[in-house]
């Protein structure tokens, strides 16, 4: 049993968290879901490429397979509209409506049917007089368009910082809608892109942030591209001293969707970012087309141990411990004395190389004290065995590869 002391620190813990995450309950893990940004952009045009537009049907397509394939029960819960839903005016009340053309059956019924398939819905809209893609803003509206979206039945607002004035108005406004919803009585996951808007001309205030947000993106726009993955990753590493701390249960930094199974991306560097995303404790929303898939990237994105580590319920985000020419070594502490440790190799020639290191440098030395067992999770599963405090590790990685393992104090 944990002494008296230990046990109240514990309690004195949990209250500061709760006092400074958004009070909403939600995401006490990083969420988990589908958005469609990335892969399908501001798709429009029904009549020529109907499978590809963003409309209800695009959306009840990936319901189906959300729930049919594994993706549902693997954890990925939230299907997610971004911009380009809605019509070009507001209806005669001032409210926000779907396009009528490309969401025939409004929202509310959209909403309806992911409900019928055990999912959650979310949706977009911005902090500005226009979402980045020209269409209306919520600016002037936060109120009543936090109404609409609880009257749908929406679960999750992305709430971008486009067209939004001064800085003074896009802190007002992140914060304005955060209370709205609050207001409506509805649970709805608020996800923001404040800081990143901040940033460019003040340094964000995470603590404040995190009173308003569930999770917040820092950093431009993934792409398709491992060049995209590694600027996100260079990014957190090098703010690592401000963000890190921030992270925690009902409040997380976002690095934005997973790329996986789209064009850009090889296998290692697949690997790379699921393996990556889960030492960050990132919310995990993929863009990519369910419906055409390979196997070997459903079987990446669903593999139970990895999400385990980016779900863990300690949720402490990860950090780079050490960069040595071109590898990278990450950890992230996980709850019942466990480390997640990812090894990167950033050399993009010639073949796999090895990587050795001391199990002393994990945890502050603790991570392996007296002894720890050492399980691969990426790109495989495989059990390495026990390991002594003064043992060397020498792990094996592909270009652009990630080997992910995970140490378990003994
Ligand atoms: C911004 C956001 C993206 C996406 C687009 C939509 O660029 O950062 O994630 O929502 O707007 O226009």
């Amino acid at each position: 049993m944990a002494p008296r002391w230990v046990s109240g620190v514990m309690v004195a813990a949990v209250m500061v968290a709760a006092v400074i995450a958004l009070d909403n309950g939600l995401a006490r893990t990083p969420p988990m879901g589908w958005l469609h940004w990335e892969r399908f952009l501001c798709g429009t045009d029904c009549a020529d490429h109907p499978s590809r537009c963003v409309s209800e049907q695009l959306f009840v397509e990936m319901a189906d397979r959300m729930a049919a394939e594994g993706w549902r029960d693997a954890g990925y819960e939230f299907l997610c509209i971004d911009d380009c839903w809605m019509a070009p005016t507001r209806d005669g009340q001032g409210r926000l409506r779907a396009d009528p053309e490309r969401f025939p059956g409004g929202i509310r019924r959209l909403a309806d049917y992911v409900h019928s398939k055990g999912l959650k819905l979310g949706i977009y809209s911005d902090v500005g007089s226009k979402t980045c893609a020209g269409f209306p803003g919520s600016y002037g509206h936060y109120e009543l368009d936090a109404q609409t979206f609880a009257s749908w039945g929406v679960d999750l607002l992305k709430f971008d910082g486009c067209n939004s004035g001064s800085l003074e108005q896009l802190a007002e406004g992140y914060r304005r809608m955060s209370l709205a919803l609050n207001k409506t009585g509805r649970s709805i996951v608020y996800a923001c892109e404040w800081p990143f808007y901040l940033r460019p001309v003040q340094q964000p205030n995470y603590t404040e942030i995190k009173q308003y947000c569930n999770h917040w993106r820092n950093f431009y726009d993934v792409y398709d591209s491992w060049n995209s993955i590694k600027s996100i990753l260079e990014w957190t590493a090098l703010h690592q001293d401000s963000i890190v701390k921030i992270a925690g249960p009902g409040g997380w930094n976002d690095p934005d969707m997973l790329v996986i199974g789209n064009f850009g991306l090889s296998w290692d560097q697949s690997v790379t970012q699921m393996a990556m995303w889960a030492i960050m404790a990132a919310p995990l929303f993929m863009s990519n087309d369910l419906r055409h898939i390979s196997p070997e990237a459903k079987c990446l994105l669903q593999n139970k141990e990895v999400i385990a580590i980016n779900q863990d319920p300690l949720g402490r985000q990860g950090y780079r411990i050490l960069k040595d020419k071109t590898f990278e070594l990450w950890e992230r502490p996980l709850s019942g004395r466990a480390y997640a440790v990812a090894v990167l190799n950033q050399q993009e020639i010639g073949g796999p190389q090895n990587f050795t290191f001391s199990l002393t440098f994990l945890g502050n030395g603790l991570a392996c004290n007296p002894a720890c067992s050492v399980r691969q999770v990426l790109p495989a599963s495989r059990d390495w065995g026990v390991y002594s405090w003064t043992s060397f590790l020498s792990v094996e990685v592909n270009p652009t590869g990630t080997v992910l393992l995970k140490v378990l104090a003994l």
